[in-house]
């Protein structure tokens, strides 16, 4: 990241603590909710079956960077089965750089080609290890494992979501990203409640035992591409929400930190470890402010 860019995070973050400014810094945008997996946890595919067109994302892209979001993010759906007029994501990231924003990653389930140089950071869902992965996101293990190794870039960052079925295997999962040479980091999210998938949700003693295997793993050195300060924060459920620095926008409809906001009930249950994260920079909180600094500079 350039100097000038970092300084206007800089400036950014003072304001929003100092003033206690509800601006976002952070947009995601929904390229289509296809996708080609049904995972037992997740609420958010083939619901209307929309593939968004080109010049409504570029819109889309330039109001975000109009009210001053810097970091964007692209997301589904399966965000790499979008394709609109012979544009794919590459031709979104390109036209991001060319807006100006200073960090452009995608989110993807990893099955189809992760050759995407592109993005600052690619977030490749991974949620266990081979029968565990495969019992949740159906057989794809071994197709991820081949774009893996395809990729010509290591900007990967393993994104998984911590659940009933594979919270025994937070350790497996680092250290298979620790070894793998196009896997730049893991970052983890607990699993969120959404209706039909409550049974995934952890209790509160297996929440106590992820949150000490990661902070033992970032401990050792792991790149754990979570903030060591929030994971307490996450157990005691005491951190403000919904998150006002982030925005999702999906089809010109945007939601404050993400679409979940609108299902009643669920922040309060809410597992998503970026949410707490932001949520503490941006009241203040030194730790986390500190941890951010170490972290994001190591992996961005
Ligand atoms: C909705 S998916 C969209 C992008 C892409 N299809 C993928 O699977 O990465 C984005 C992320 O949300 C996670 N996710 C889905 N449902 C979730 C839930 N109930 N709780 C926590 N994370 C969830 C997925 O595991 C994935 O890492
Ligand atoms: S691949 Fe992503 S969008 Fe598709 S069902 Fe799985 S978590 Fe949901
Ligand atoms: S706090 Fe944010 S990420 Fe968490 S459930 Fe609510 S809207 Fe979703």
């Amino acid at each position: 990241m350039k100097k000038k860019d970092f300084l206007y995070l800089a400036h950014f973050g003072i304001k929003s603590i100092v003033f206690k400014e509800k601006k976002p810094i952070l947009g995601t945008i929904i390229l289509t909710d296809y996708c080609n997996l049904s995972c037992k946890h997740c609420a958010v595919n083939n619901i209307n079956k929309k593939m968004h067109s080109y010049e409504s994302i570029i819109k889309e892209m330039k109001r975000f960077y109009s009210t001053g979001i810097r970091i964007l993010f692209f997301c589904g759906g399966e965000t790499l089965l979008w394709q609109d007029k012979g544009k794919n994501i590459r031709d979104l990231i390109k036209e991001a750089r060319k807006i100006g924003f200073y960090i452009v990653n995608v989110v993807t389930n990893g099955t189809v080609t992760l050759d995407i140089p592109e993005a600052d950071v690619i977030f490749l869902s991974l949620d266990g290890m081979k029968d565990t992965h495969n019992l949740i996101r159906g057989d794809t293990y071994d197709t991820i494992m081949k774009n893996i190794d395809d990729a010509s870039n290591s900007n990967i960052c393993i994104y998984m979501a911590v659940n009933k079925l594979n919270f025994k295997e937070v350790q497996e999962v680092v250290e298979f990203a620790d070894k793998n040479p196009n896997i730049n980091s893991i970052s983890f999210n607990f699993h969120t409640p959404y209706k039909g998938t409550e049974h995934l949700t952890l209790i509160r003693e297996e929440k106590l035992e992820v949150v000490s295997k990661i902070k033992e793993l970032i401990k050792k050195k792991m790149p754990i591409f979570n903030l060591y300060s929030a994971l307490d924060v996450y157990l005691k459920n005491s951190w403000d929400r919904p998150c006002y620095q982030c925005i999702v926008s999906e089809e010109g409809k945007i939601y404050n930190c993400g679409r979940c906001v609108e299902v009643e009930g669920l922040c309060t249950e809410c597992g998503y470890l970026f949410a707490v994260e932001f949520s503490l920079l941006f009241n203040g909180n030194v730790r986390a402010i500190i941890d951010m600094i170490k972290t994001y500079l190591k992996y961005v």
